[in-house]
């Protein structure tokens, strides 16, 4: 590929498929706070999309809608909002039984169901994300949803029921911990978000939500729905510049819960701002620079599809994407050829296009990033080894195999999250050893190998510096039940189905001494149902 046939890639006006179309901007005004949609008339942001229209002038992205740049006074009355509804743990939806918040889950999972085609354009258009991937992110998020009430009911159902224990008689559920603030990355705008916000909002906190910068326009046809499901204020959202957004709602002190997915830079800056750091709780899935090693007696043509998939799915932009391959040198003659082949086979296209795997990337100035990466590698002794490696149309960037990488080089230590596949050669294995070992991150790893014994050497020293180690399969954070975290700069608390809802809760207990008084007085308030909290009820 060169860039004339990238340019080549990128629709005309016409060429536009007639089902995929966004046929005016969005331009939304309309947010939820308090449980009303208000309507803004301030500052708003236009959304051009990573895909390009070719004209006769050149390319240029297509401009898809608008949002707004809320000021402070806005994002506080969200904020006042979200307080007034949680009432310091009296308010309506801290306080309601378990059973009533699921049904209102189920409510909006049903409606939410039918936004499908609308979310999953907007997030092609909105992101570049293939149709395929799309739809994945969003029926993914849907029995994300479903998963987590379940989930509710079993913790629920396990909770329902007195202890006594050295005299004392207690009941031990969950309770919520207050107000959270839920901001999710522009790579999985809505599954992301929704891995945080869903669990927070069941289990009785109330959130305010502040979209992906990019990835913010598929949240217009939830509003209605969130305004419908839940009570006034229990969900509020916030657009605008994190910057300027954040910081009135972090310092005001009250925020109880900061869900973060981005940036271990943004989430010090963020976590700094409160004023009392030790009543924030945070759950921060951040950096990483997944490797992958690549041992003499791996299968290779199966190390080359998952590694692939590993660092090219949705273009690299994956948190758990494999960044960096070691490869033992014996083997990384072979282990190169195959992968440049596999990789000639790979489609680039836009997002609608059938099987494909590079689409155009919505961050500004990306590709320039990528470009330069790859020539500061190339500078210190690295080759681009695959054909047209690295070349630029616009928001499409082909992707480079850089080989030999060493550490002098950016992408060494850089999280590159795109289309670029650093290769290191490696004698001995203390190299990737201690890479990982010296690494800031501490999330995934991938061997491959046949030989249990290697295996089983590697896996002992390495699932203490990371927090999931693959054989012979690419990273992923999946199947959602499955704990997700990393170690040093790379997570903050664990979030799978049921990990989530131990994270936005705490366990709270009511306990009394047992004699007849206390054996009466529990009796009745059970019996005559007169507490949501002390209750036998069994959800079914
Ligand atoms: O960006 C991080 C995502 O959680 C990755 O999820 O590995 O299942 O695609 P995945």
């Amino acid at each position: 590929m060169n860039s004339e046939q990238l340019i080549a890639l990128f629709p005309t006006e016409k060429e536009l498929p007639v089902d995929f179309q966004i046929t005016e901007p969005i331009r939304q005004t309309e947010y939820l706070s308090n449980g009303e949609l208000r309507y803004w008339d301030g500052p708003s942001q236009e959304v051009l999309s990573p895909v390009c229209i070719r004209s006769e002038t050149g390319l240029f992205r297509k401009l898809i809608g608008s949002y707004p740049l809320f000021s402070e006074e806005t994002v506080l009355e969200a904020l006042d909002s979200a307080v007034k509804a949680y009432d310091n743990g009296k308010g309506l939806w801290p306080t309601l039984p378990v059973e009533e918040r699921i049904s209102r889950v189920e409510e909006f999972v049903f409606r939410l169901k039918t936004k499908r085609q609308a979310i999953v354009n907007l997030l092609m258009w909105e992101i570049g994300k293939s149709r395929q991937e799309s739809v994945k992110e969003f029926d993914r998020t849907v029995a994300y949803i479903i998963a987590t009430i379940d989930a509710l009911k079993e913790l629920d159902r396990v909770s329902s029921r007195f202890v006594i224990e050295e005299g004392i008689i207690g009941q031990i559920r969950r309770a919520p911990l207050g107000v959270t603030l839920c901001m999710g990355p522009f790579n999985y705008p809505l599954n992301e978000t929704f891995t945080t916000l869903i669990p927070a909002l069941i289990m009785g906190n109330t959130v305010i939500c502040k979209p992906p910068k990019l990835g913010t326009l598929l949240y217009r046809p939830l509003l209605e729905i969130f305004r419908d499901c839940f009570p006034p204020g229990v969900v509020n959202f916030i657009y605008g510049r994190g910057s300027n957004i954040i910081s009135p709602l972090v310092t005001s002190g009250k925020i109880d819960v900061l869900a973060f997915i981005g940036t271990s830079k943004i989430a010090d800056i963020v976590k700094k701002q409160h004023p009392k750091p030790h009543r924030l709780r945070c759950v921060l899935g951040l950096d990483a620079k997944n490797p992958a090693i690549i041992l003499p007696d791996a299968d290779l043509d199966l190390a080359v599809k998952e590694c692939l998939l590993g660092t090219l799915s949705f273009n690299g932009q994956r948190c758990t994407a494999i960044k960096i391959i070691f490869v033992q040198e014996t083997i990384a003659a072979t282990f190169l050829e195959k992968l440049t082949a596999a990789l000639a086979g790979i489609i680039v296209g836009m997002p609608w296009t059938p099987e494909v795997m590079i689409t155009p990337l919505p961050e500004d100035g990306k590709t320039q990033y990528l470009s330069k990466l790859v020539a500061d590698a190339t500078a210190k002794g690295a080759k681009v080894i695959n054909n047209g490696g690295g070349a630029v149309a616009e928001t499409l960037f082909y992707p480079a195999v850089l080989y030999p990488v060493n550490p002098e080089m950016r992408v060494f230590t850089e999280e590159q999250f795109g289309p670029v596949i650093p290769v290191i050669p490696f004698t001995n294995i203390e190299t990737p050893i201690r890479y990982i070992e010296e690494s800031n991150f501490g999330q995934q790893v991938s061997i491959f190998s046949n030989d249990p014994d290697r295996v089983a050497q590697l896996i002992d020293p390495l699932v203490n510096q990371v927090s999931r180690v693959n054989i012979n399969s690419q990273c992923q954070r999946g199947p959602d039940t499955f704990p997700f975290t990393g170690r040093k700069d790379s997570a903050e608390g664990t979030l799978s189905v049921s990990d989530a809802l131990r994270v936005f809760s705490i366990r709270t207990l009511v306990a009394a001494k047992e004699n007849e008084i206390n054996q009466e007085l529990l009796t009745r308030i059970v019996r005559e149902r007169k507490s949501n909290f002390l209750s036998t009820d069994f959800i079914f």
